[in-house]
């Protein structure tokens, strides 16, 4: 679909590469509802976006409040054609740490939120995707998700977010066969270290370090590389049902 007027429900919307996101589709003519827990940065958000922005207060995890953020965006932009799935928790601790095994509750919360929160927004916006007037391809809507490259090089200390993120990659595929029924598409984006709020809490000496693992470019990857990412997504059709790396070639170590 062209990169043009398109209206997205955008999770983790609020802040790093959600909004990196919802800022590109604005400046391409598009309107973007932001999904996010944090009522502040999504107000502060919305701001910085002006008119075509809306913010629905939402934890991802609950399926009734995805529901209805998605509908409130169906009845204020008529249609939606992208959701982006962005909300996510880092959820770093070993199985096995000084203090103990990692508690059940904790795993739990990390799949909870990275990938039940996205399962929760797919199947929301696909649903009604699958109302939309076909364009004349037959496409429909599109799904992105965020994965990362620790679903494929977890390190110690990311038990909980590999598995979350394995997931979320392992469910495009099946997703992309399902709804190549009702012309939409679903394809994940792995980012490798990129500078958001998530990394800039970091010490310097640490982000010196993980920037060095980078091949090229020997940076972390800035948020609009990300959204530019969602935008080449949209307009190639032919991705489906896979995962594309981000990440300047970077192949993370054990620790
Ligand atoms: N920054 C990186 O290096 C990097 C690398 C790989 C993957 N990712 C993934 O990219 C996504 C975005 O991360 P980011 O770096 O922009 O982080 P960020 O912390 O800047 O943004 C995440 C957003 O998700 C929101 N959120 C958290 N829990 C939520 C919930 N239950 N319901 C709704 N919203 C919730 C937060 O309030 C926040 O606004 C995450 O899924 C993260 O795992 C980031």
């Amino acid at each position: 679909m062209k990169f043009e007027n398109l209206n997205a429900v955008i999770s983790g919307g609020a802040s790093g590469l959600g909004f990196a996101t919802a800022k590109r589709f604005v400046e391409a003519g598009g309107s973007v509802a932001l999904l996010d827990v944090n009522e502040e940065q999504g107000q502060a958000a919305v701001k910085e976006l002006g008119d075509k922005a809306i913010f629905v207060q939402t934890d991802v995890t609950s399926e009734e409040a995805v529901n209805g953020a998605v509908a409130q965006a169906v009845e204020k932009f008529g249609r939606i054609d992208v959701a982006v799935a962005c909300a996510g928790i880092i959820g770093a601790g070993k199985v096995l740490s000084r203090k103990g095994p990692m508690p059940s509750d904790f795993f739990a919360k990390v799949i909870s939120v990275n990938l039940v929160g996205t399962f929760n927004l797919f199947k929301a916006a696909a649903e009604k995707m699958a109302e939309n007037e076909a364009r004349e391809d037959g496409e429909r809507g599109l799904l992105v998700s965020t994965a990362s490259v620790a679903a494929f090089e977890g390190q110690i200390g990311q038990a909980a977010y590999s598995a979350s993120k394995g997931g979320v990659s392992s469910m495009m595929l099946p997703m992309a066969r399902e709804f190549s029924k009702i012309g939409v598409r679903a394809v994940s984006i792995a980012p490798g270290i990129f500078y958001t709020p998530m990394m800039e809490g970091l010490p310097e000496e640490v982000q010196e370090s993980l920037n060095k693992q980078i091949p090229f470019p020997s940076r972390m990857g800035k948020p609009e590389e990300f959204g530019q990412m969602v935008e080449a997504v949209c307009e190639n059709i032919n991705l489906n049902g896979t995962t594309i790396r981000l990440d300047g070639g970077i192949r993370m170590q054990a620790k």
